[in-house]
């Protein structure tokens, strides 16, 4: 296979949820490269629009379906109509997520508590159970659970945001641990502090952005890049003996 073809994903189909902005978007951009046919998923039906071109102007595939995670039909819809054009799914990457406050948690509306929930774990409830069956049909696929270093520490101001990360982790390794069996290998992502809209609040406050960095030995937020690549390594023949691992990309935050 050699060492770039171990990184290659051609001919397989991958889904990648929460595609339009951030992290997703570089997930799917880098798959795409790697020769996997992609299937974007969000709400927002021009910035998929437009990532569908840029993909396809770089020699890629993709295709986009608008839906919200945290809807039950309208994620039958897109597990539905990959069915009709694949009938199977190789990777799954369960990335969309919400994170709208950094408040200590006394503060924290109910509203908030009920969103973060219904995407950051709802979400990823939908996805799994009805990618299950096209997972299976690809005999040998991969499911990547967008996590955070919130979901292995304790971060402050973002308790029920943690909460919703650190079930995503246990729940990850639970499904590995019953989906071997059927060749489906299951991993989390845990980030750090990545430049995105979900973050542009905190880096763009000086003060807050200079007392995150203390804790961060390399001195600056990932990119979202730096975290897609770690994303294609978990999903690619390289790591082919990886499941119920959580992979930590964070400059060093959780080091010490
Ligand atoms: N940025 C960080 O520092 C960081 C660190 C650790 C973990 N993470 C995790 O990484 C993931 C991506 O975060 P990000 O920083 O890239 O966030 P972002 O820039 O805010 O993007 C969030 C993505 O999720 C989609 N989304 C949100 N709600 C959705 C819903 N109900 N249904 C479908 N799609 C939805 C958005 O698309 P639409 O608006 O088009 O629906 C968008 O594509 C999240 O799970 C987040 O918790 C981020």
């Amino acid at each position: 296979m050699g060492v770039e073809g171990v990184f290659r994903l051609d001919g397989q189909i991958a889904l990648v949820t929460g595609a339009s902005r951030g992290i997703g978007k570089a997930i799917s951009m880098i798959l795409a490269l790697a020769g996997a046919k992609v299937v974007l998923v969000s709400r927002k039906e021009a910035l998929l629009a437009r990532l569908q071109k840029d993909i396809r102007s770089e020699g890629g595939e993709a295709y986009y379906r608008v839906a919200n995670v945290a809807e039950e039909e309208s994620m039958e819809g897109v597990f539905r109509w990959v069915e009709e054009e694949f009938g199977c799914l190789h990777i799954l990457v369960n990335n969309a997520g919400v994170s709208p406050h950094y408040l200590p948690f006394h503060e924290t509306a109910k509203k908030d508590w009920e969103k973060m929930m219904a995407v950051n774990l709802k979400g990823v409830f939908f996805g799994c159970y009805m990618a299950f069956p096209l997972l299976r049909a690809a005999d040998g696929a991969s499911v990547v659970n967008v996590s955070s270093i919130g979901g292995l520490v304790g971060l402050p101001r973002v308790a029920v945001y943690t909460a919703t990360k650190g079930a995503l982790t246990i729940f990850t390794k639970s499904l590995a641990a019953e989906w071997a069996r059927y060749r489906i290998r299951v991993n989390a992502l845990c980030p750090g502090f990545i430049e995105t809209d979900m973050t542009s609040g905190l880096s763009s406050n000086e003060k807050l952005k200079r007392e995150l960095l203390v804790r961060v030995p390399m001195e600056r937020f990932g990119k979202p890049e730096e975290v897609a690549y770690a994303t294609l390594f978990m999903v690619s023949p390289a790591a082919s003996y990886m499941t119920g691992h959580c992979l930590v990309v964070d400059g060093g935050w959780t080091a010490w």
